[in-house]
C-alpha cells in the first residue's frame, strides 16, 4: 500500500523510517519532508494545511492512509475534511478530528475535560478580557511563581511563568486586552505552579483501547544544565528512570484510563497519538498539559524502541482493531541530541553545507530542518539533525551519539553536551 505522511520535521523522518520497516508498504510520500526523508521515500512539495493540495496527492498517488506529524493540520481539520469528501472518506486519516485536536487547540478546553473527568492537573481559572479584574483577584489568592497560559496555540511560547505578582498582572493584562499572543490569548489560563520533574508518556488508541507508547523526556532549553531560551527541544532520553512500574501505573489508572474513556463519554471518536505532558510531583503525576501528536524530538527515540510494526498499529487504529496488535518495546535506552544552527531559537543563518553524514556509525541520524542542493545536504531551519543511540544505559548511548557528532559538521553548529545531565549520577 502507499501512505502519505504530513510534515518535515525529525519527527516525520524518524516515521518514514519506522514505517519503512513494514514489508507491506509500496511507496512513502511525505509531504513536505526534508533531505532525510528525500534519501528514503518520496517528497512532496505541498503544505500540509492545504487540504486541496493533500488531497490531490492522495488521488494521484493512490495513497490508503494519512498520518498526520505535527498539530496545525489536526487542529485546522484534516481529518474533518477528509470524512466529509467522498474521494476520501474511506482513507484512514492517523490523528483526530477537530473535536479531539481541541485538547491541544483549547488549554480551557483541556483543563475543563480534565475537571470533568478527575484527571489530576494543577488547579486553574480561565479568563477573558471582560474578566481581567477576576483574573487580578485569582492571582492574588495564588502563592508564586504564577503560571499564565494563552488559550490557543501559540507555536510553544504561550506559557508564562512569573515570580512577581505585579508582573503577573501586567502580563495577564498584555495577553487579555493587548492581545500577546494574538487571538491565541484572547482567552488565558491561571493555574496553580507543579513543583516536580517532567516528562511525557504517550499514548496510541483507536478511541475504544490503547498502547502506552515508551515514556519520554525532552530538554526543551537552549543552554547546558536547563538555562536560556525554550526551544522546540534539544534532545531526548527513552525510557525515563523515575518512570518505574509504580509511578507508570499510576499514569495508567489515574490518567491514561480516564483519558480515553472521557473522550468516548464526549462523544470523540479519537484515533491517534495522545501526548500527556506530565509533572512527577512528589511520586504521583499531574497533567501539565495533552497534545494530539507525537513530541519532536521525543519521536526519535520513542519509535526507535517499539519493535513492532507501526504500519499495524496503525490498521488497528483505523479499523478499531489496536486491541488485537501485538506490541513490544526494547528494554533499551535510546537518547537523542538535536544538532541546530547557531543563534536558534532566535535568529539564524540558513544553508550550510552539512558534512561528514556518511561517516556516522551505529546511530540513526534523523533529519530536521535540511533540504538538498544538488548533491548537497544544507540547512534549512533551527533544528537540523537528530542524533538517536542505543545502549543499555543513558550514558552509554549518548558516548555513541556524541562519537558521531563528533563526525559531523556545519558552520555555526551547536548542541547540548549534557542530554540527560539531571538523570545520571
Ligand atoms: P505547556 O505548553 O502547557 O506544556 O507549558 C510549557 C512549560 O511550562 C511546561 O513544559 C512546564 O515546564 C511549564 N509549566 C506549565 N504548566 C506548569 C505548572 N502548572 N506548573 C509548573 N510548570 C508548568
Ligand atoms: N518536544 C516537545 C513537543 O514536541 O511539543
Amino acid at each position: 500500500m502507499n501512505i502519505l505522511v504530513l510534515g518535515s520535521g525529525g519527527r516525520e523522518h524518524a516515521f518514514t523510517y519506522k514505517l519503512l520497516e513494514s514489508k507491506r508498504i509500496n511507496k512513502l510520500f511525505v509531504a513536505p519532508g526534508n533531505a532525510g526523508t528525500d534519501e528514503i521515500a518520496i517528497n512532496v512539495a505541498i503544505n500540509p494545511t492545504d487540504f486541496n493540495a493533500v488531497k490531490k496527492v492522495v488521488l494521484e498517488q493512490n495513497i490508503s492512509m494519512v498520518v498526520v506529524g505535527p498539530e496545525a493540520p489536526l487542529v485546522e481539520g484534516v481529518h474533518d475534511f477528509f470524512l466529509a469528501d467522498n474521494e476520501l472518506k474511506s482513507i484512514p486519516v492517523i490523528g483526530p478530528k477537530k473535536d479531539g485536536a481541541l485538547l491541544e487547540g483549547s488549554k480551557d478546553f483541556s483543563k475543563q475535560f480534565m475537571e470533568k473527568h478527575n484527571i489530576p492537573t494543577a488547579k486553574y481559572q480561565s479568563f477573558t478580557s471582560e474578566t481581567l479584574d477576576e483574573g487580578y483577584t485569582f492571582l492574588e489568592t495564588l502563592n508564586p511563581p504564577f503560571v499564565l497560559k494563552a488559550d490557543g496555540l501559540a507555536a510553544g511560547k504561550g506559557v508564562l511563568i512569573l515570580d512577581d505578582l505585579a508582573e503577573a498582572k501586567a502580563e495577564l493584562k498584555e495577553m487579555l486586552t493587548n492581545q500577546k499572543f494574538g487571538a491565541a490569548s484572547a482567552t488565558v489560563v491561571i493555574e496553580e505552579f507543579l513543583n516536580g520533574i517532567e516528562l511525557s508518556v504517550f499514548v496510541l488508541t483507536d478511541g475504544k483501547s490503547y498502547k502506552v507508547l515508551p515514556s519520554a523526556k525532552d530538554y526543551k532549553r537552549i543552554g547546558e544544565g536547563d538555562t536560556g531560551l525554550n526551544t522546540g527541544g534539544m534532545g531526548a532520553i527513552s525510557p525515563v528512570p523515575f518512570a518505574n512500574e509504580d509511578f507508570l501505573s499510576k499514569v495508567e489508572e489515574r490518567i491514561i484510563k480516564p483519558t480515553v474513556n472521557g473522550l468516548q463519554k464526549d462523544g470523540i471518536d479519537y484515533r491517534g497519538f495522545i501526548f500527556i505532558g506530565l509533572m512527577n510531583v512528589a511520586g504521583d503525576p499531574f497533567v501539565i498539559e495533552y497534545n494530539v501528536r507525537m513530541g519532536d524530538p521525543e519521536t526519535e527515540v520513542v519509535l526507535p524502541r517499539i519493535e513492532s510494526d507501526l504500519l499495524e498499529l496503525f490498521e488497528g487504529v483505523a479499523t478499531q482493531t489496536l486491541k488485537e496488535k501485538s506490541f513490544k518495546v526494547t528494554d533499551k535506552t535510546a537518547t537523542t541530541v538535536m544538532l541546530v544552527s547557531g543563534g536558534y531559537p532566535e535568529g539564524y543563518e540558513k544553508g550550510k553545507e552539512i558534512s561528514g553524514l556518511e561517516k556516522v556509525e551505529g546511530s540513526l541520524v534523523f533529519h530536521a530542518g535540511t533540504k538538498k542542493e544538488g548533491d548537497k545536504v544544507v540547512t534549512s531551519g533551527g533544528r537540523v539533525i537528530a542524533v538517536t543511540s542505543f545502549g543499555d544505559t543513558i550514558e552509554e548511548a549518548l558516548k555513541i551519539s556524541y562519537k558521531n557528532i563528533d563526525k559531523l559538521s556545519f558552520d555555526k553548529i551547536n548542541y547540548r553536551k549534557d542530554i540527560g545531565f539531571d538523570l545520571v549520577k
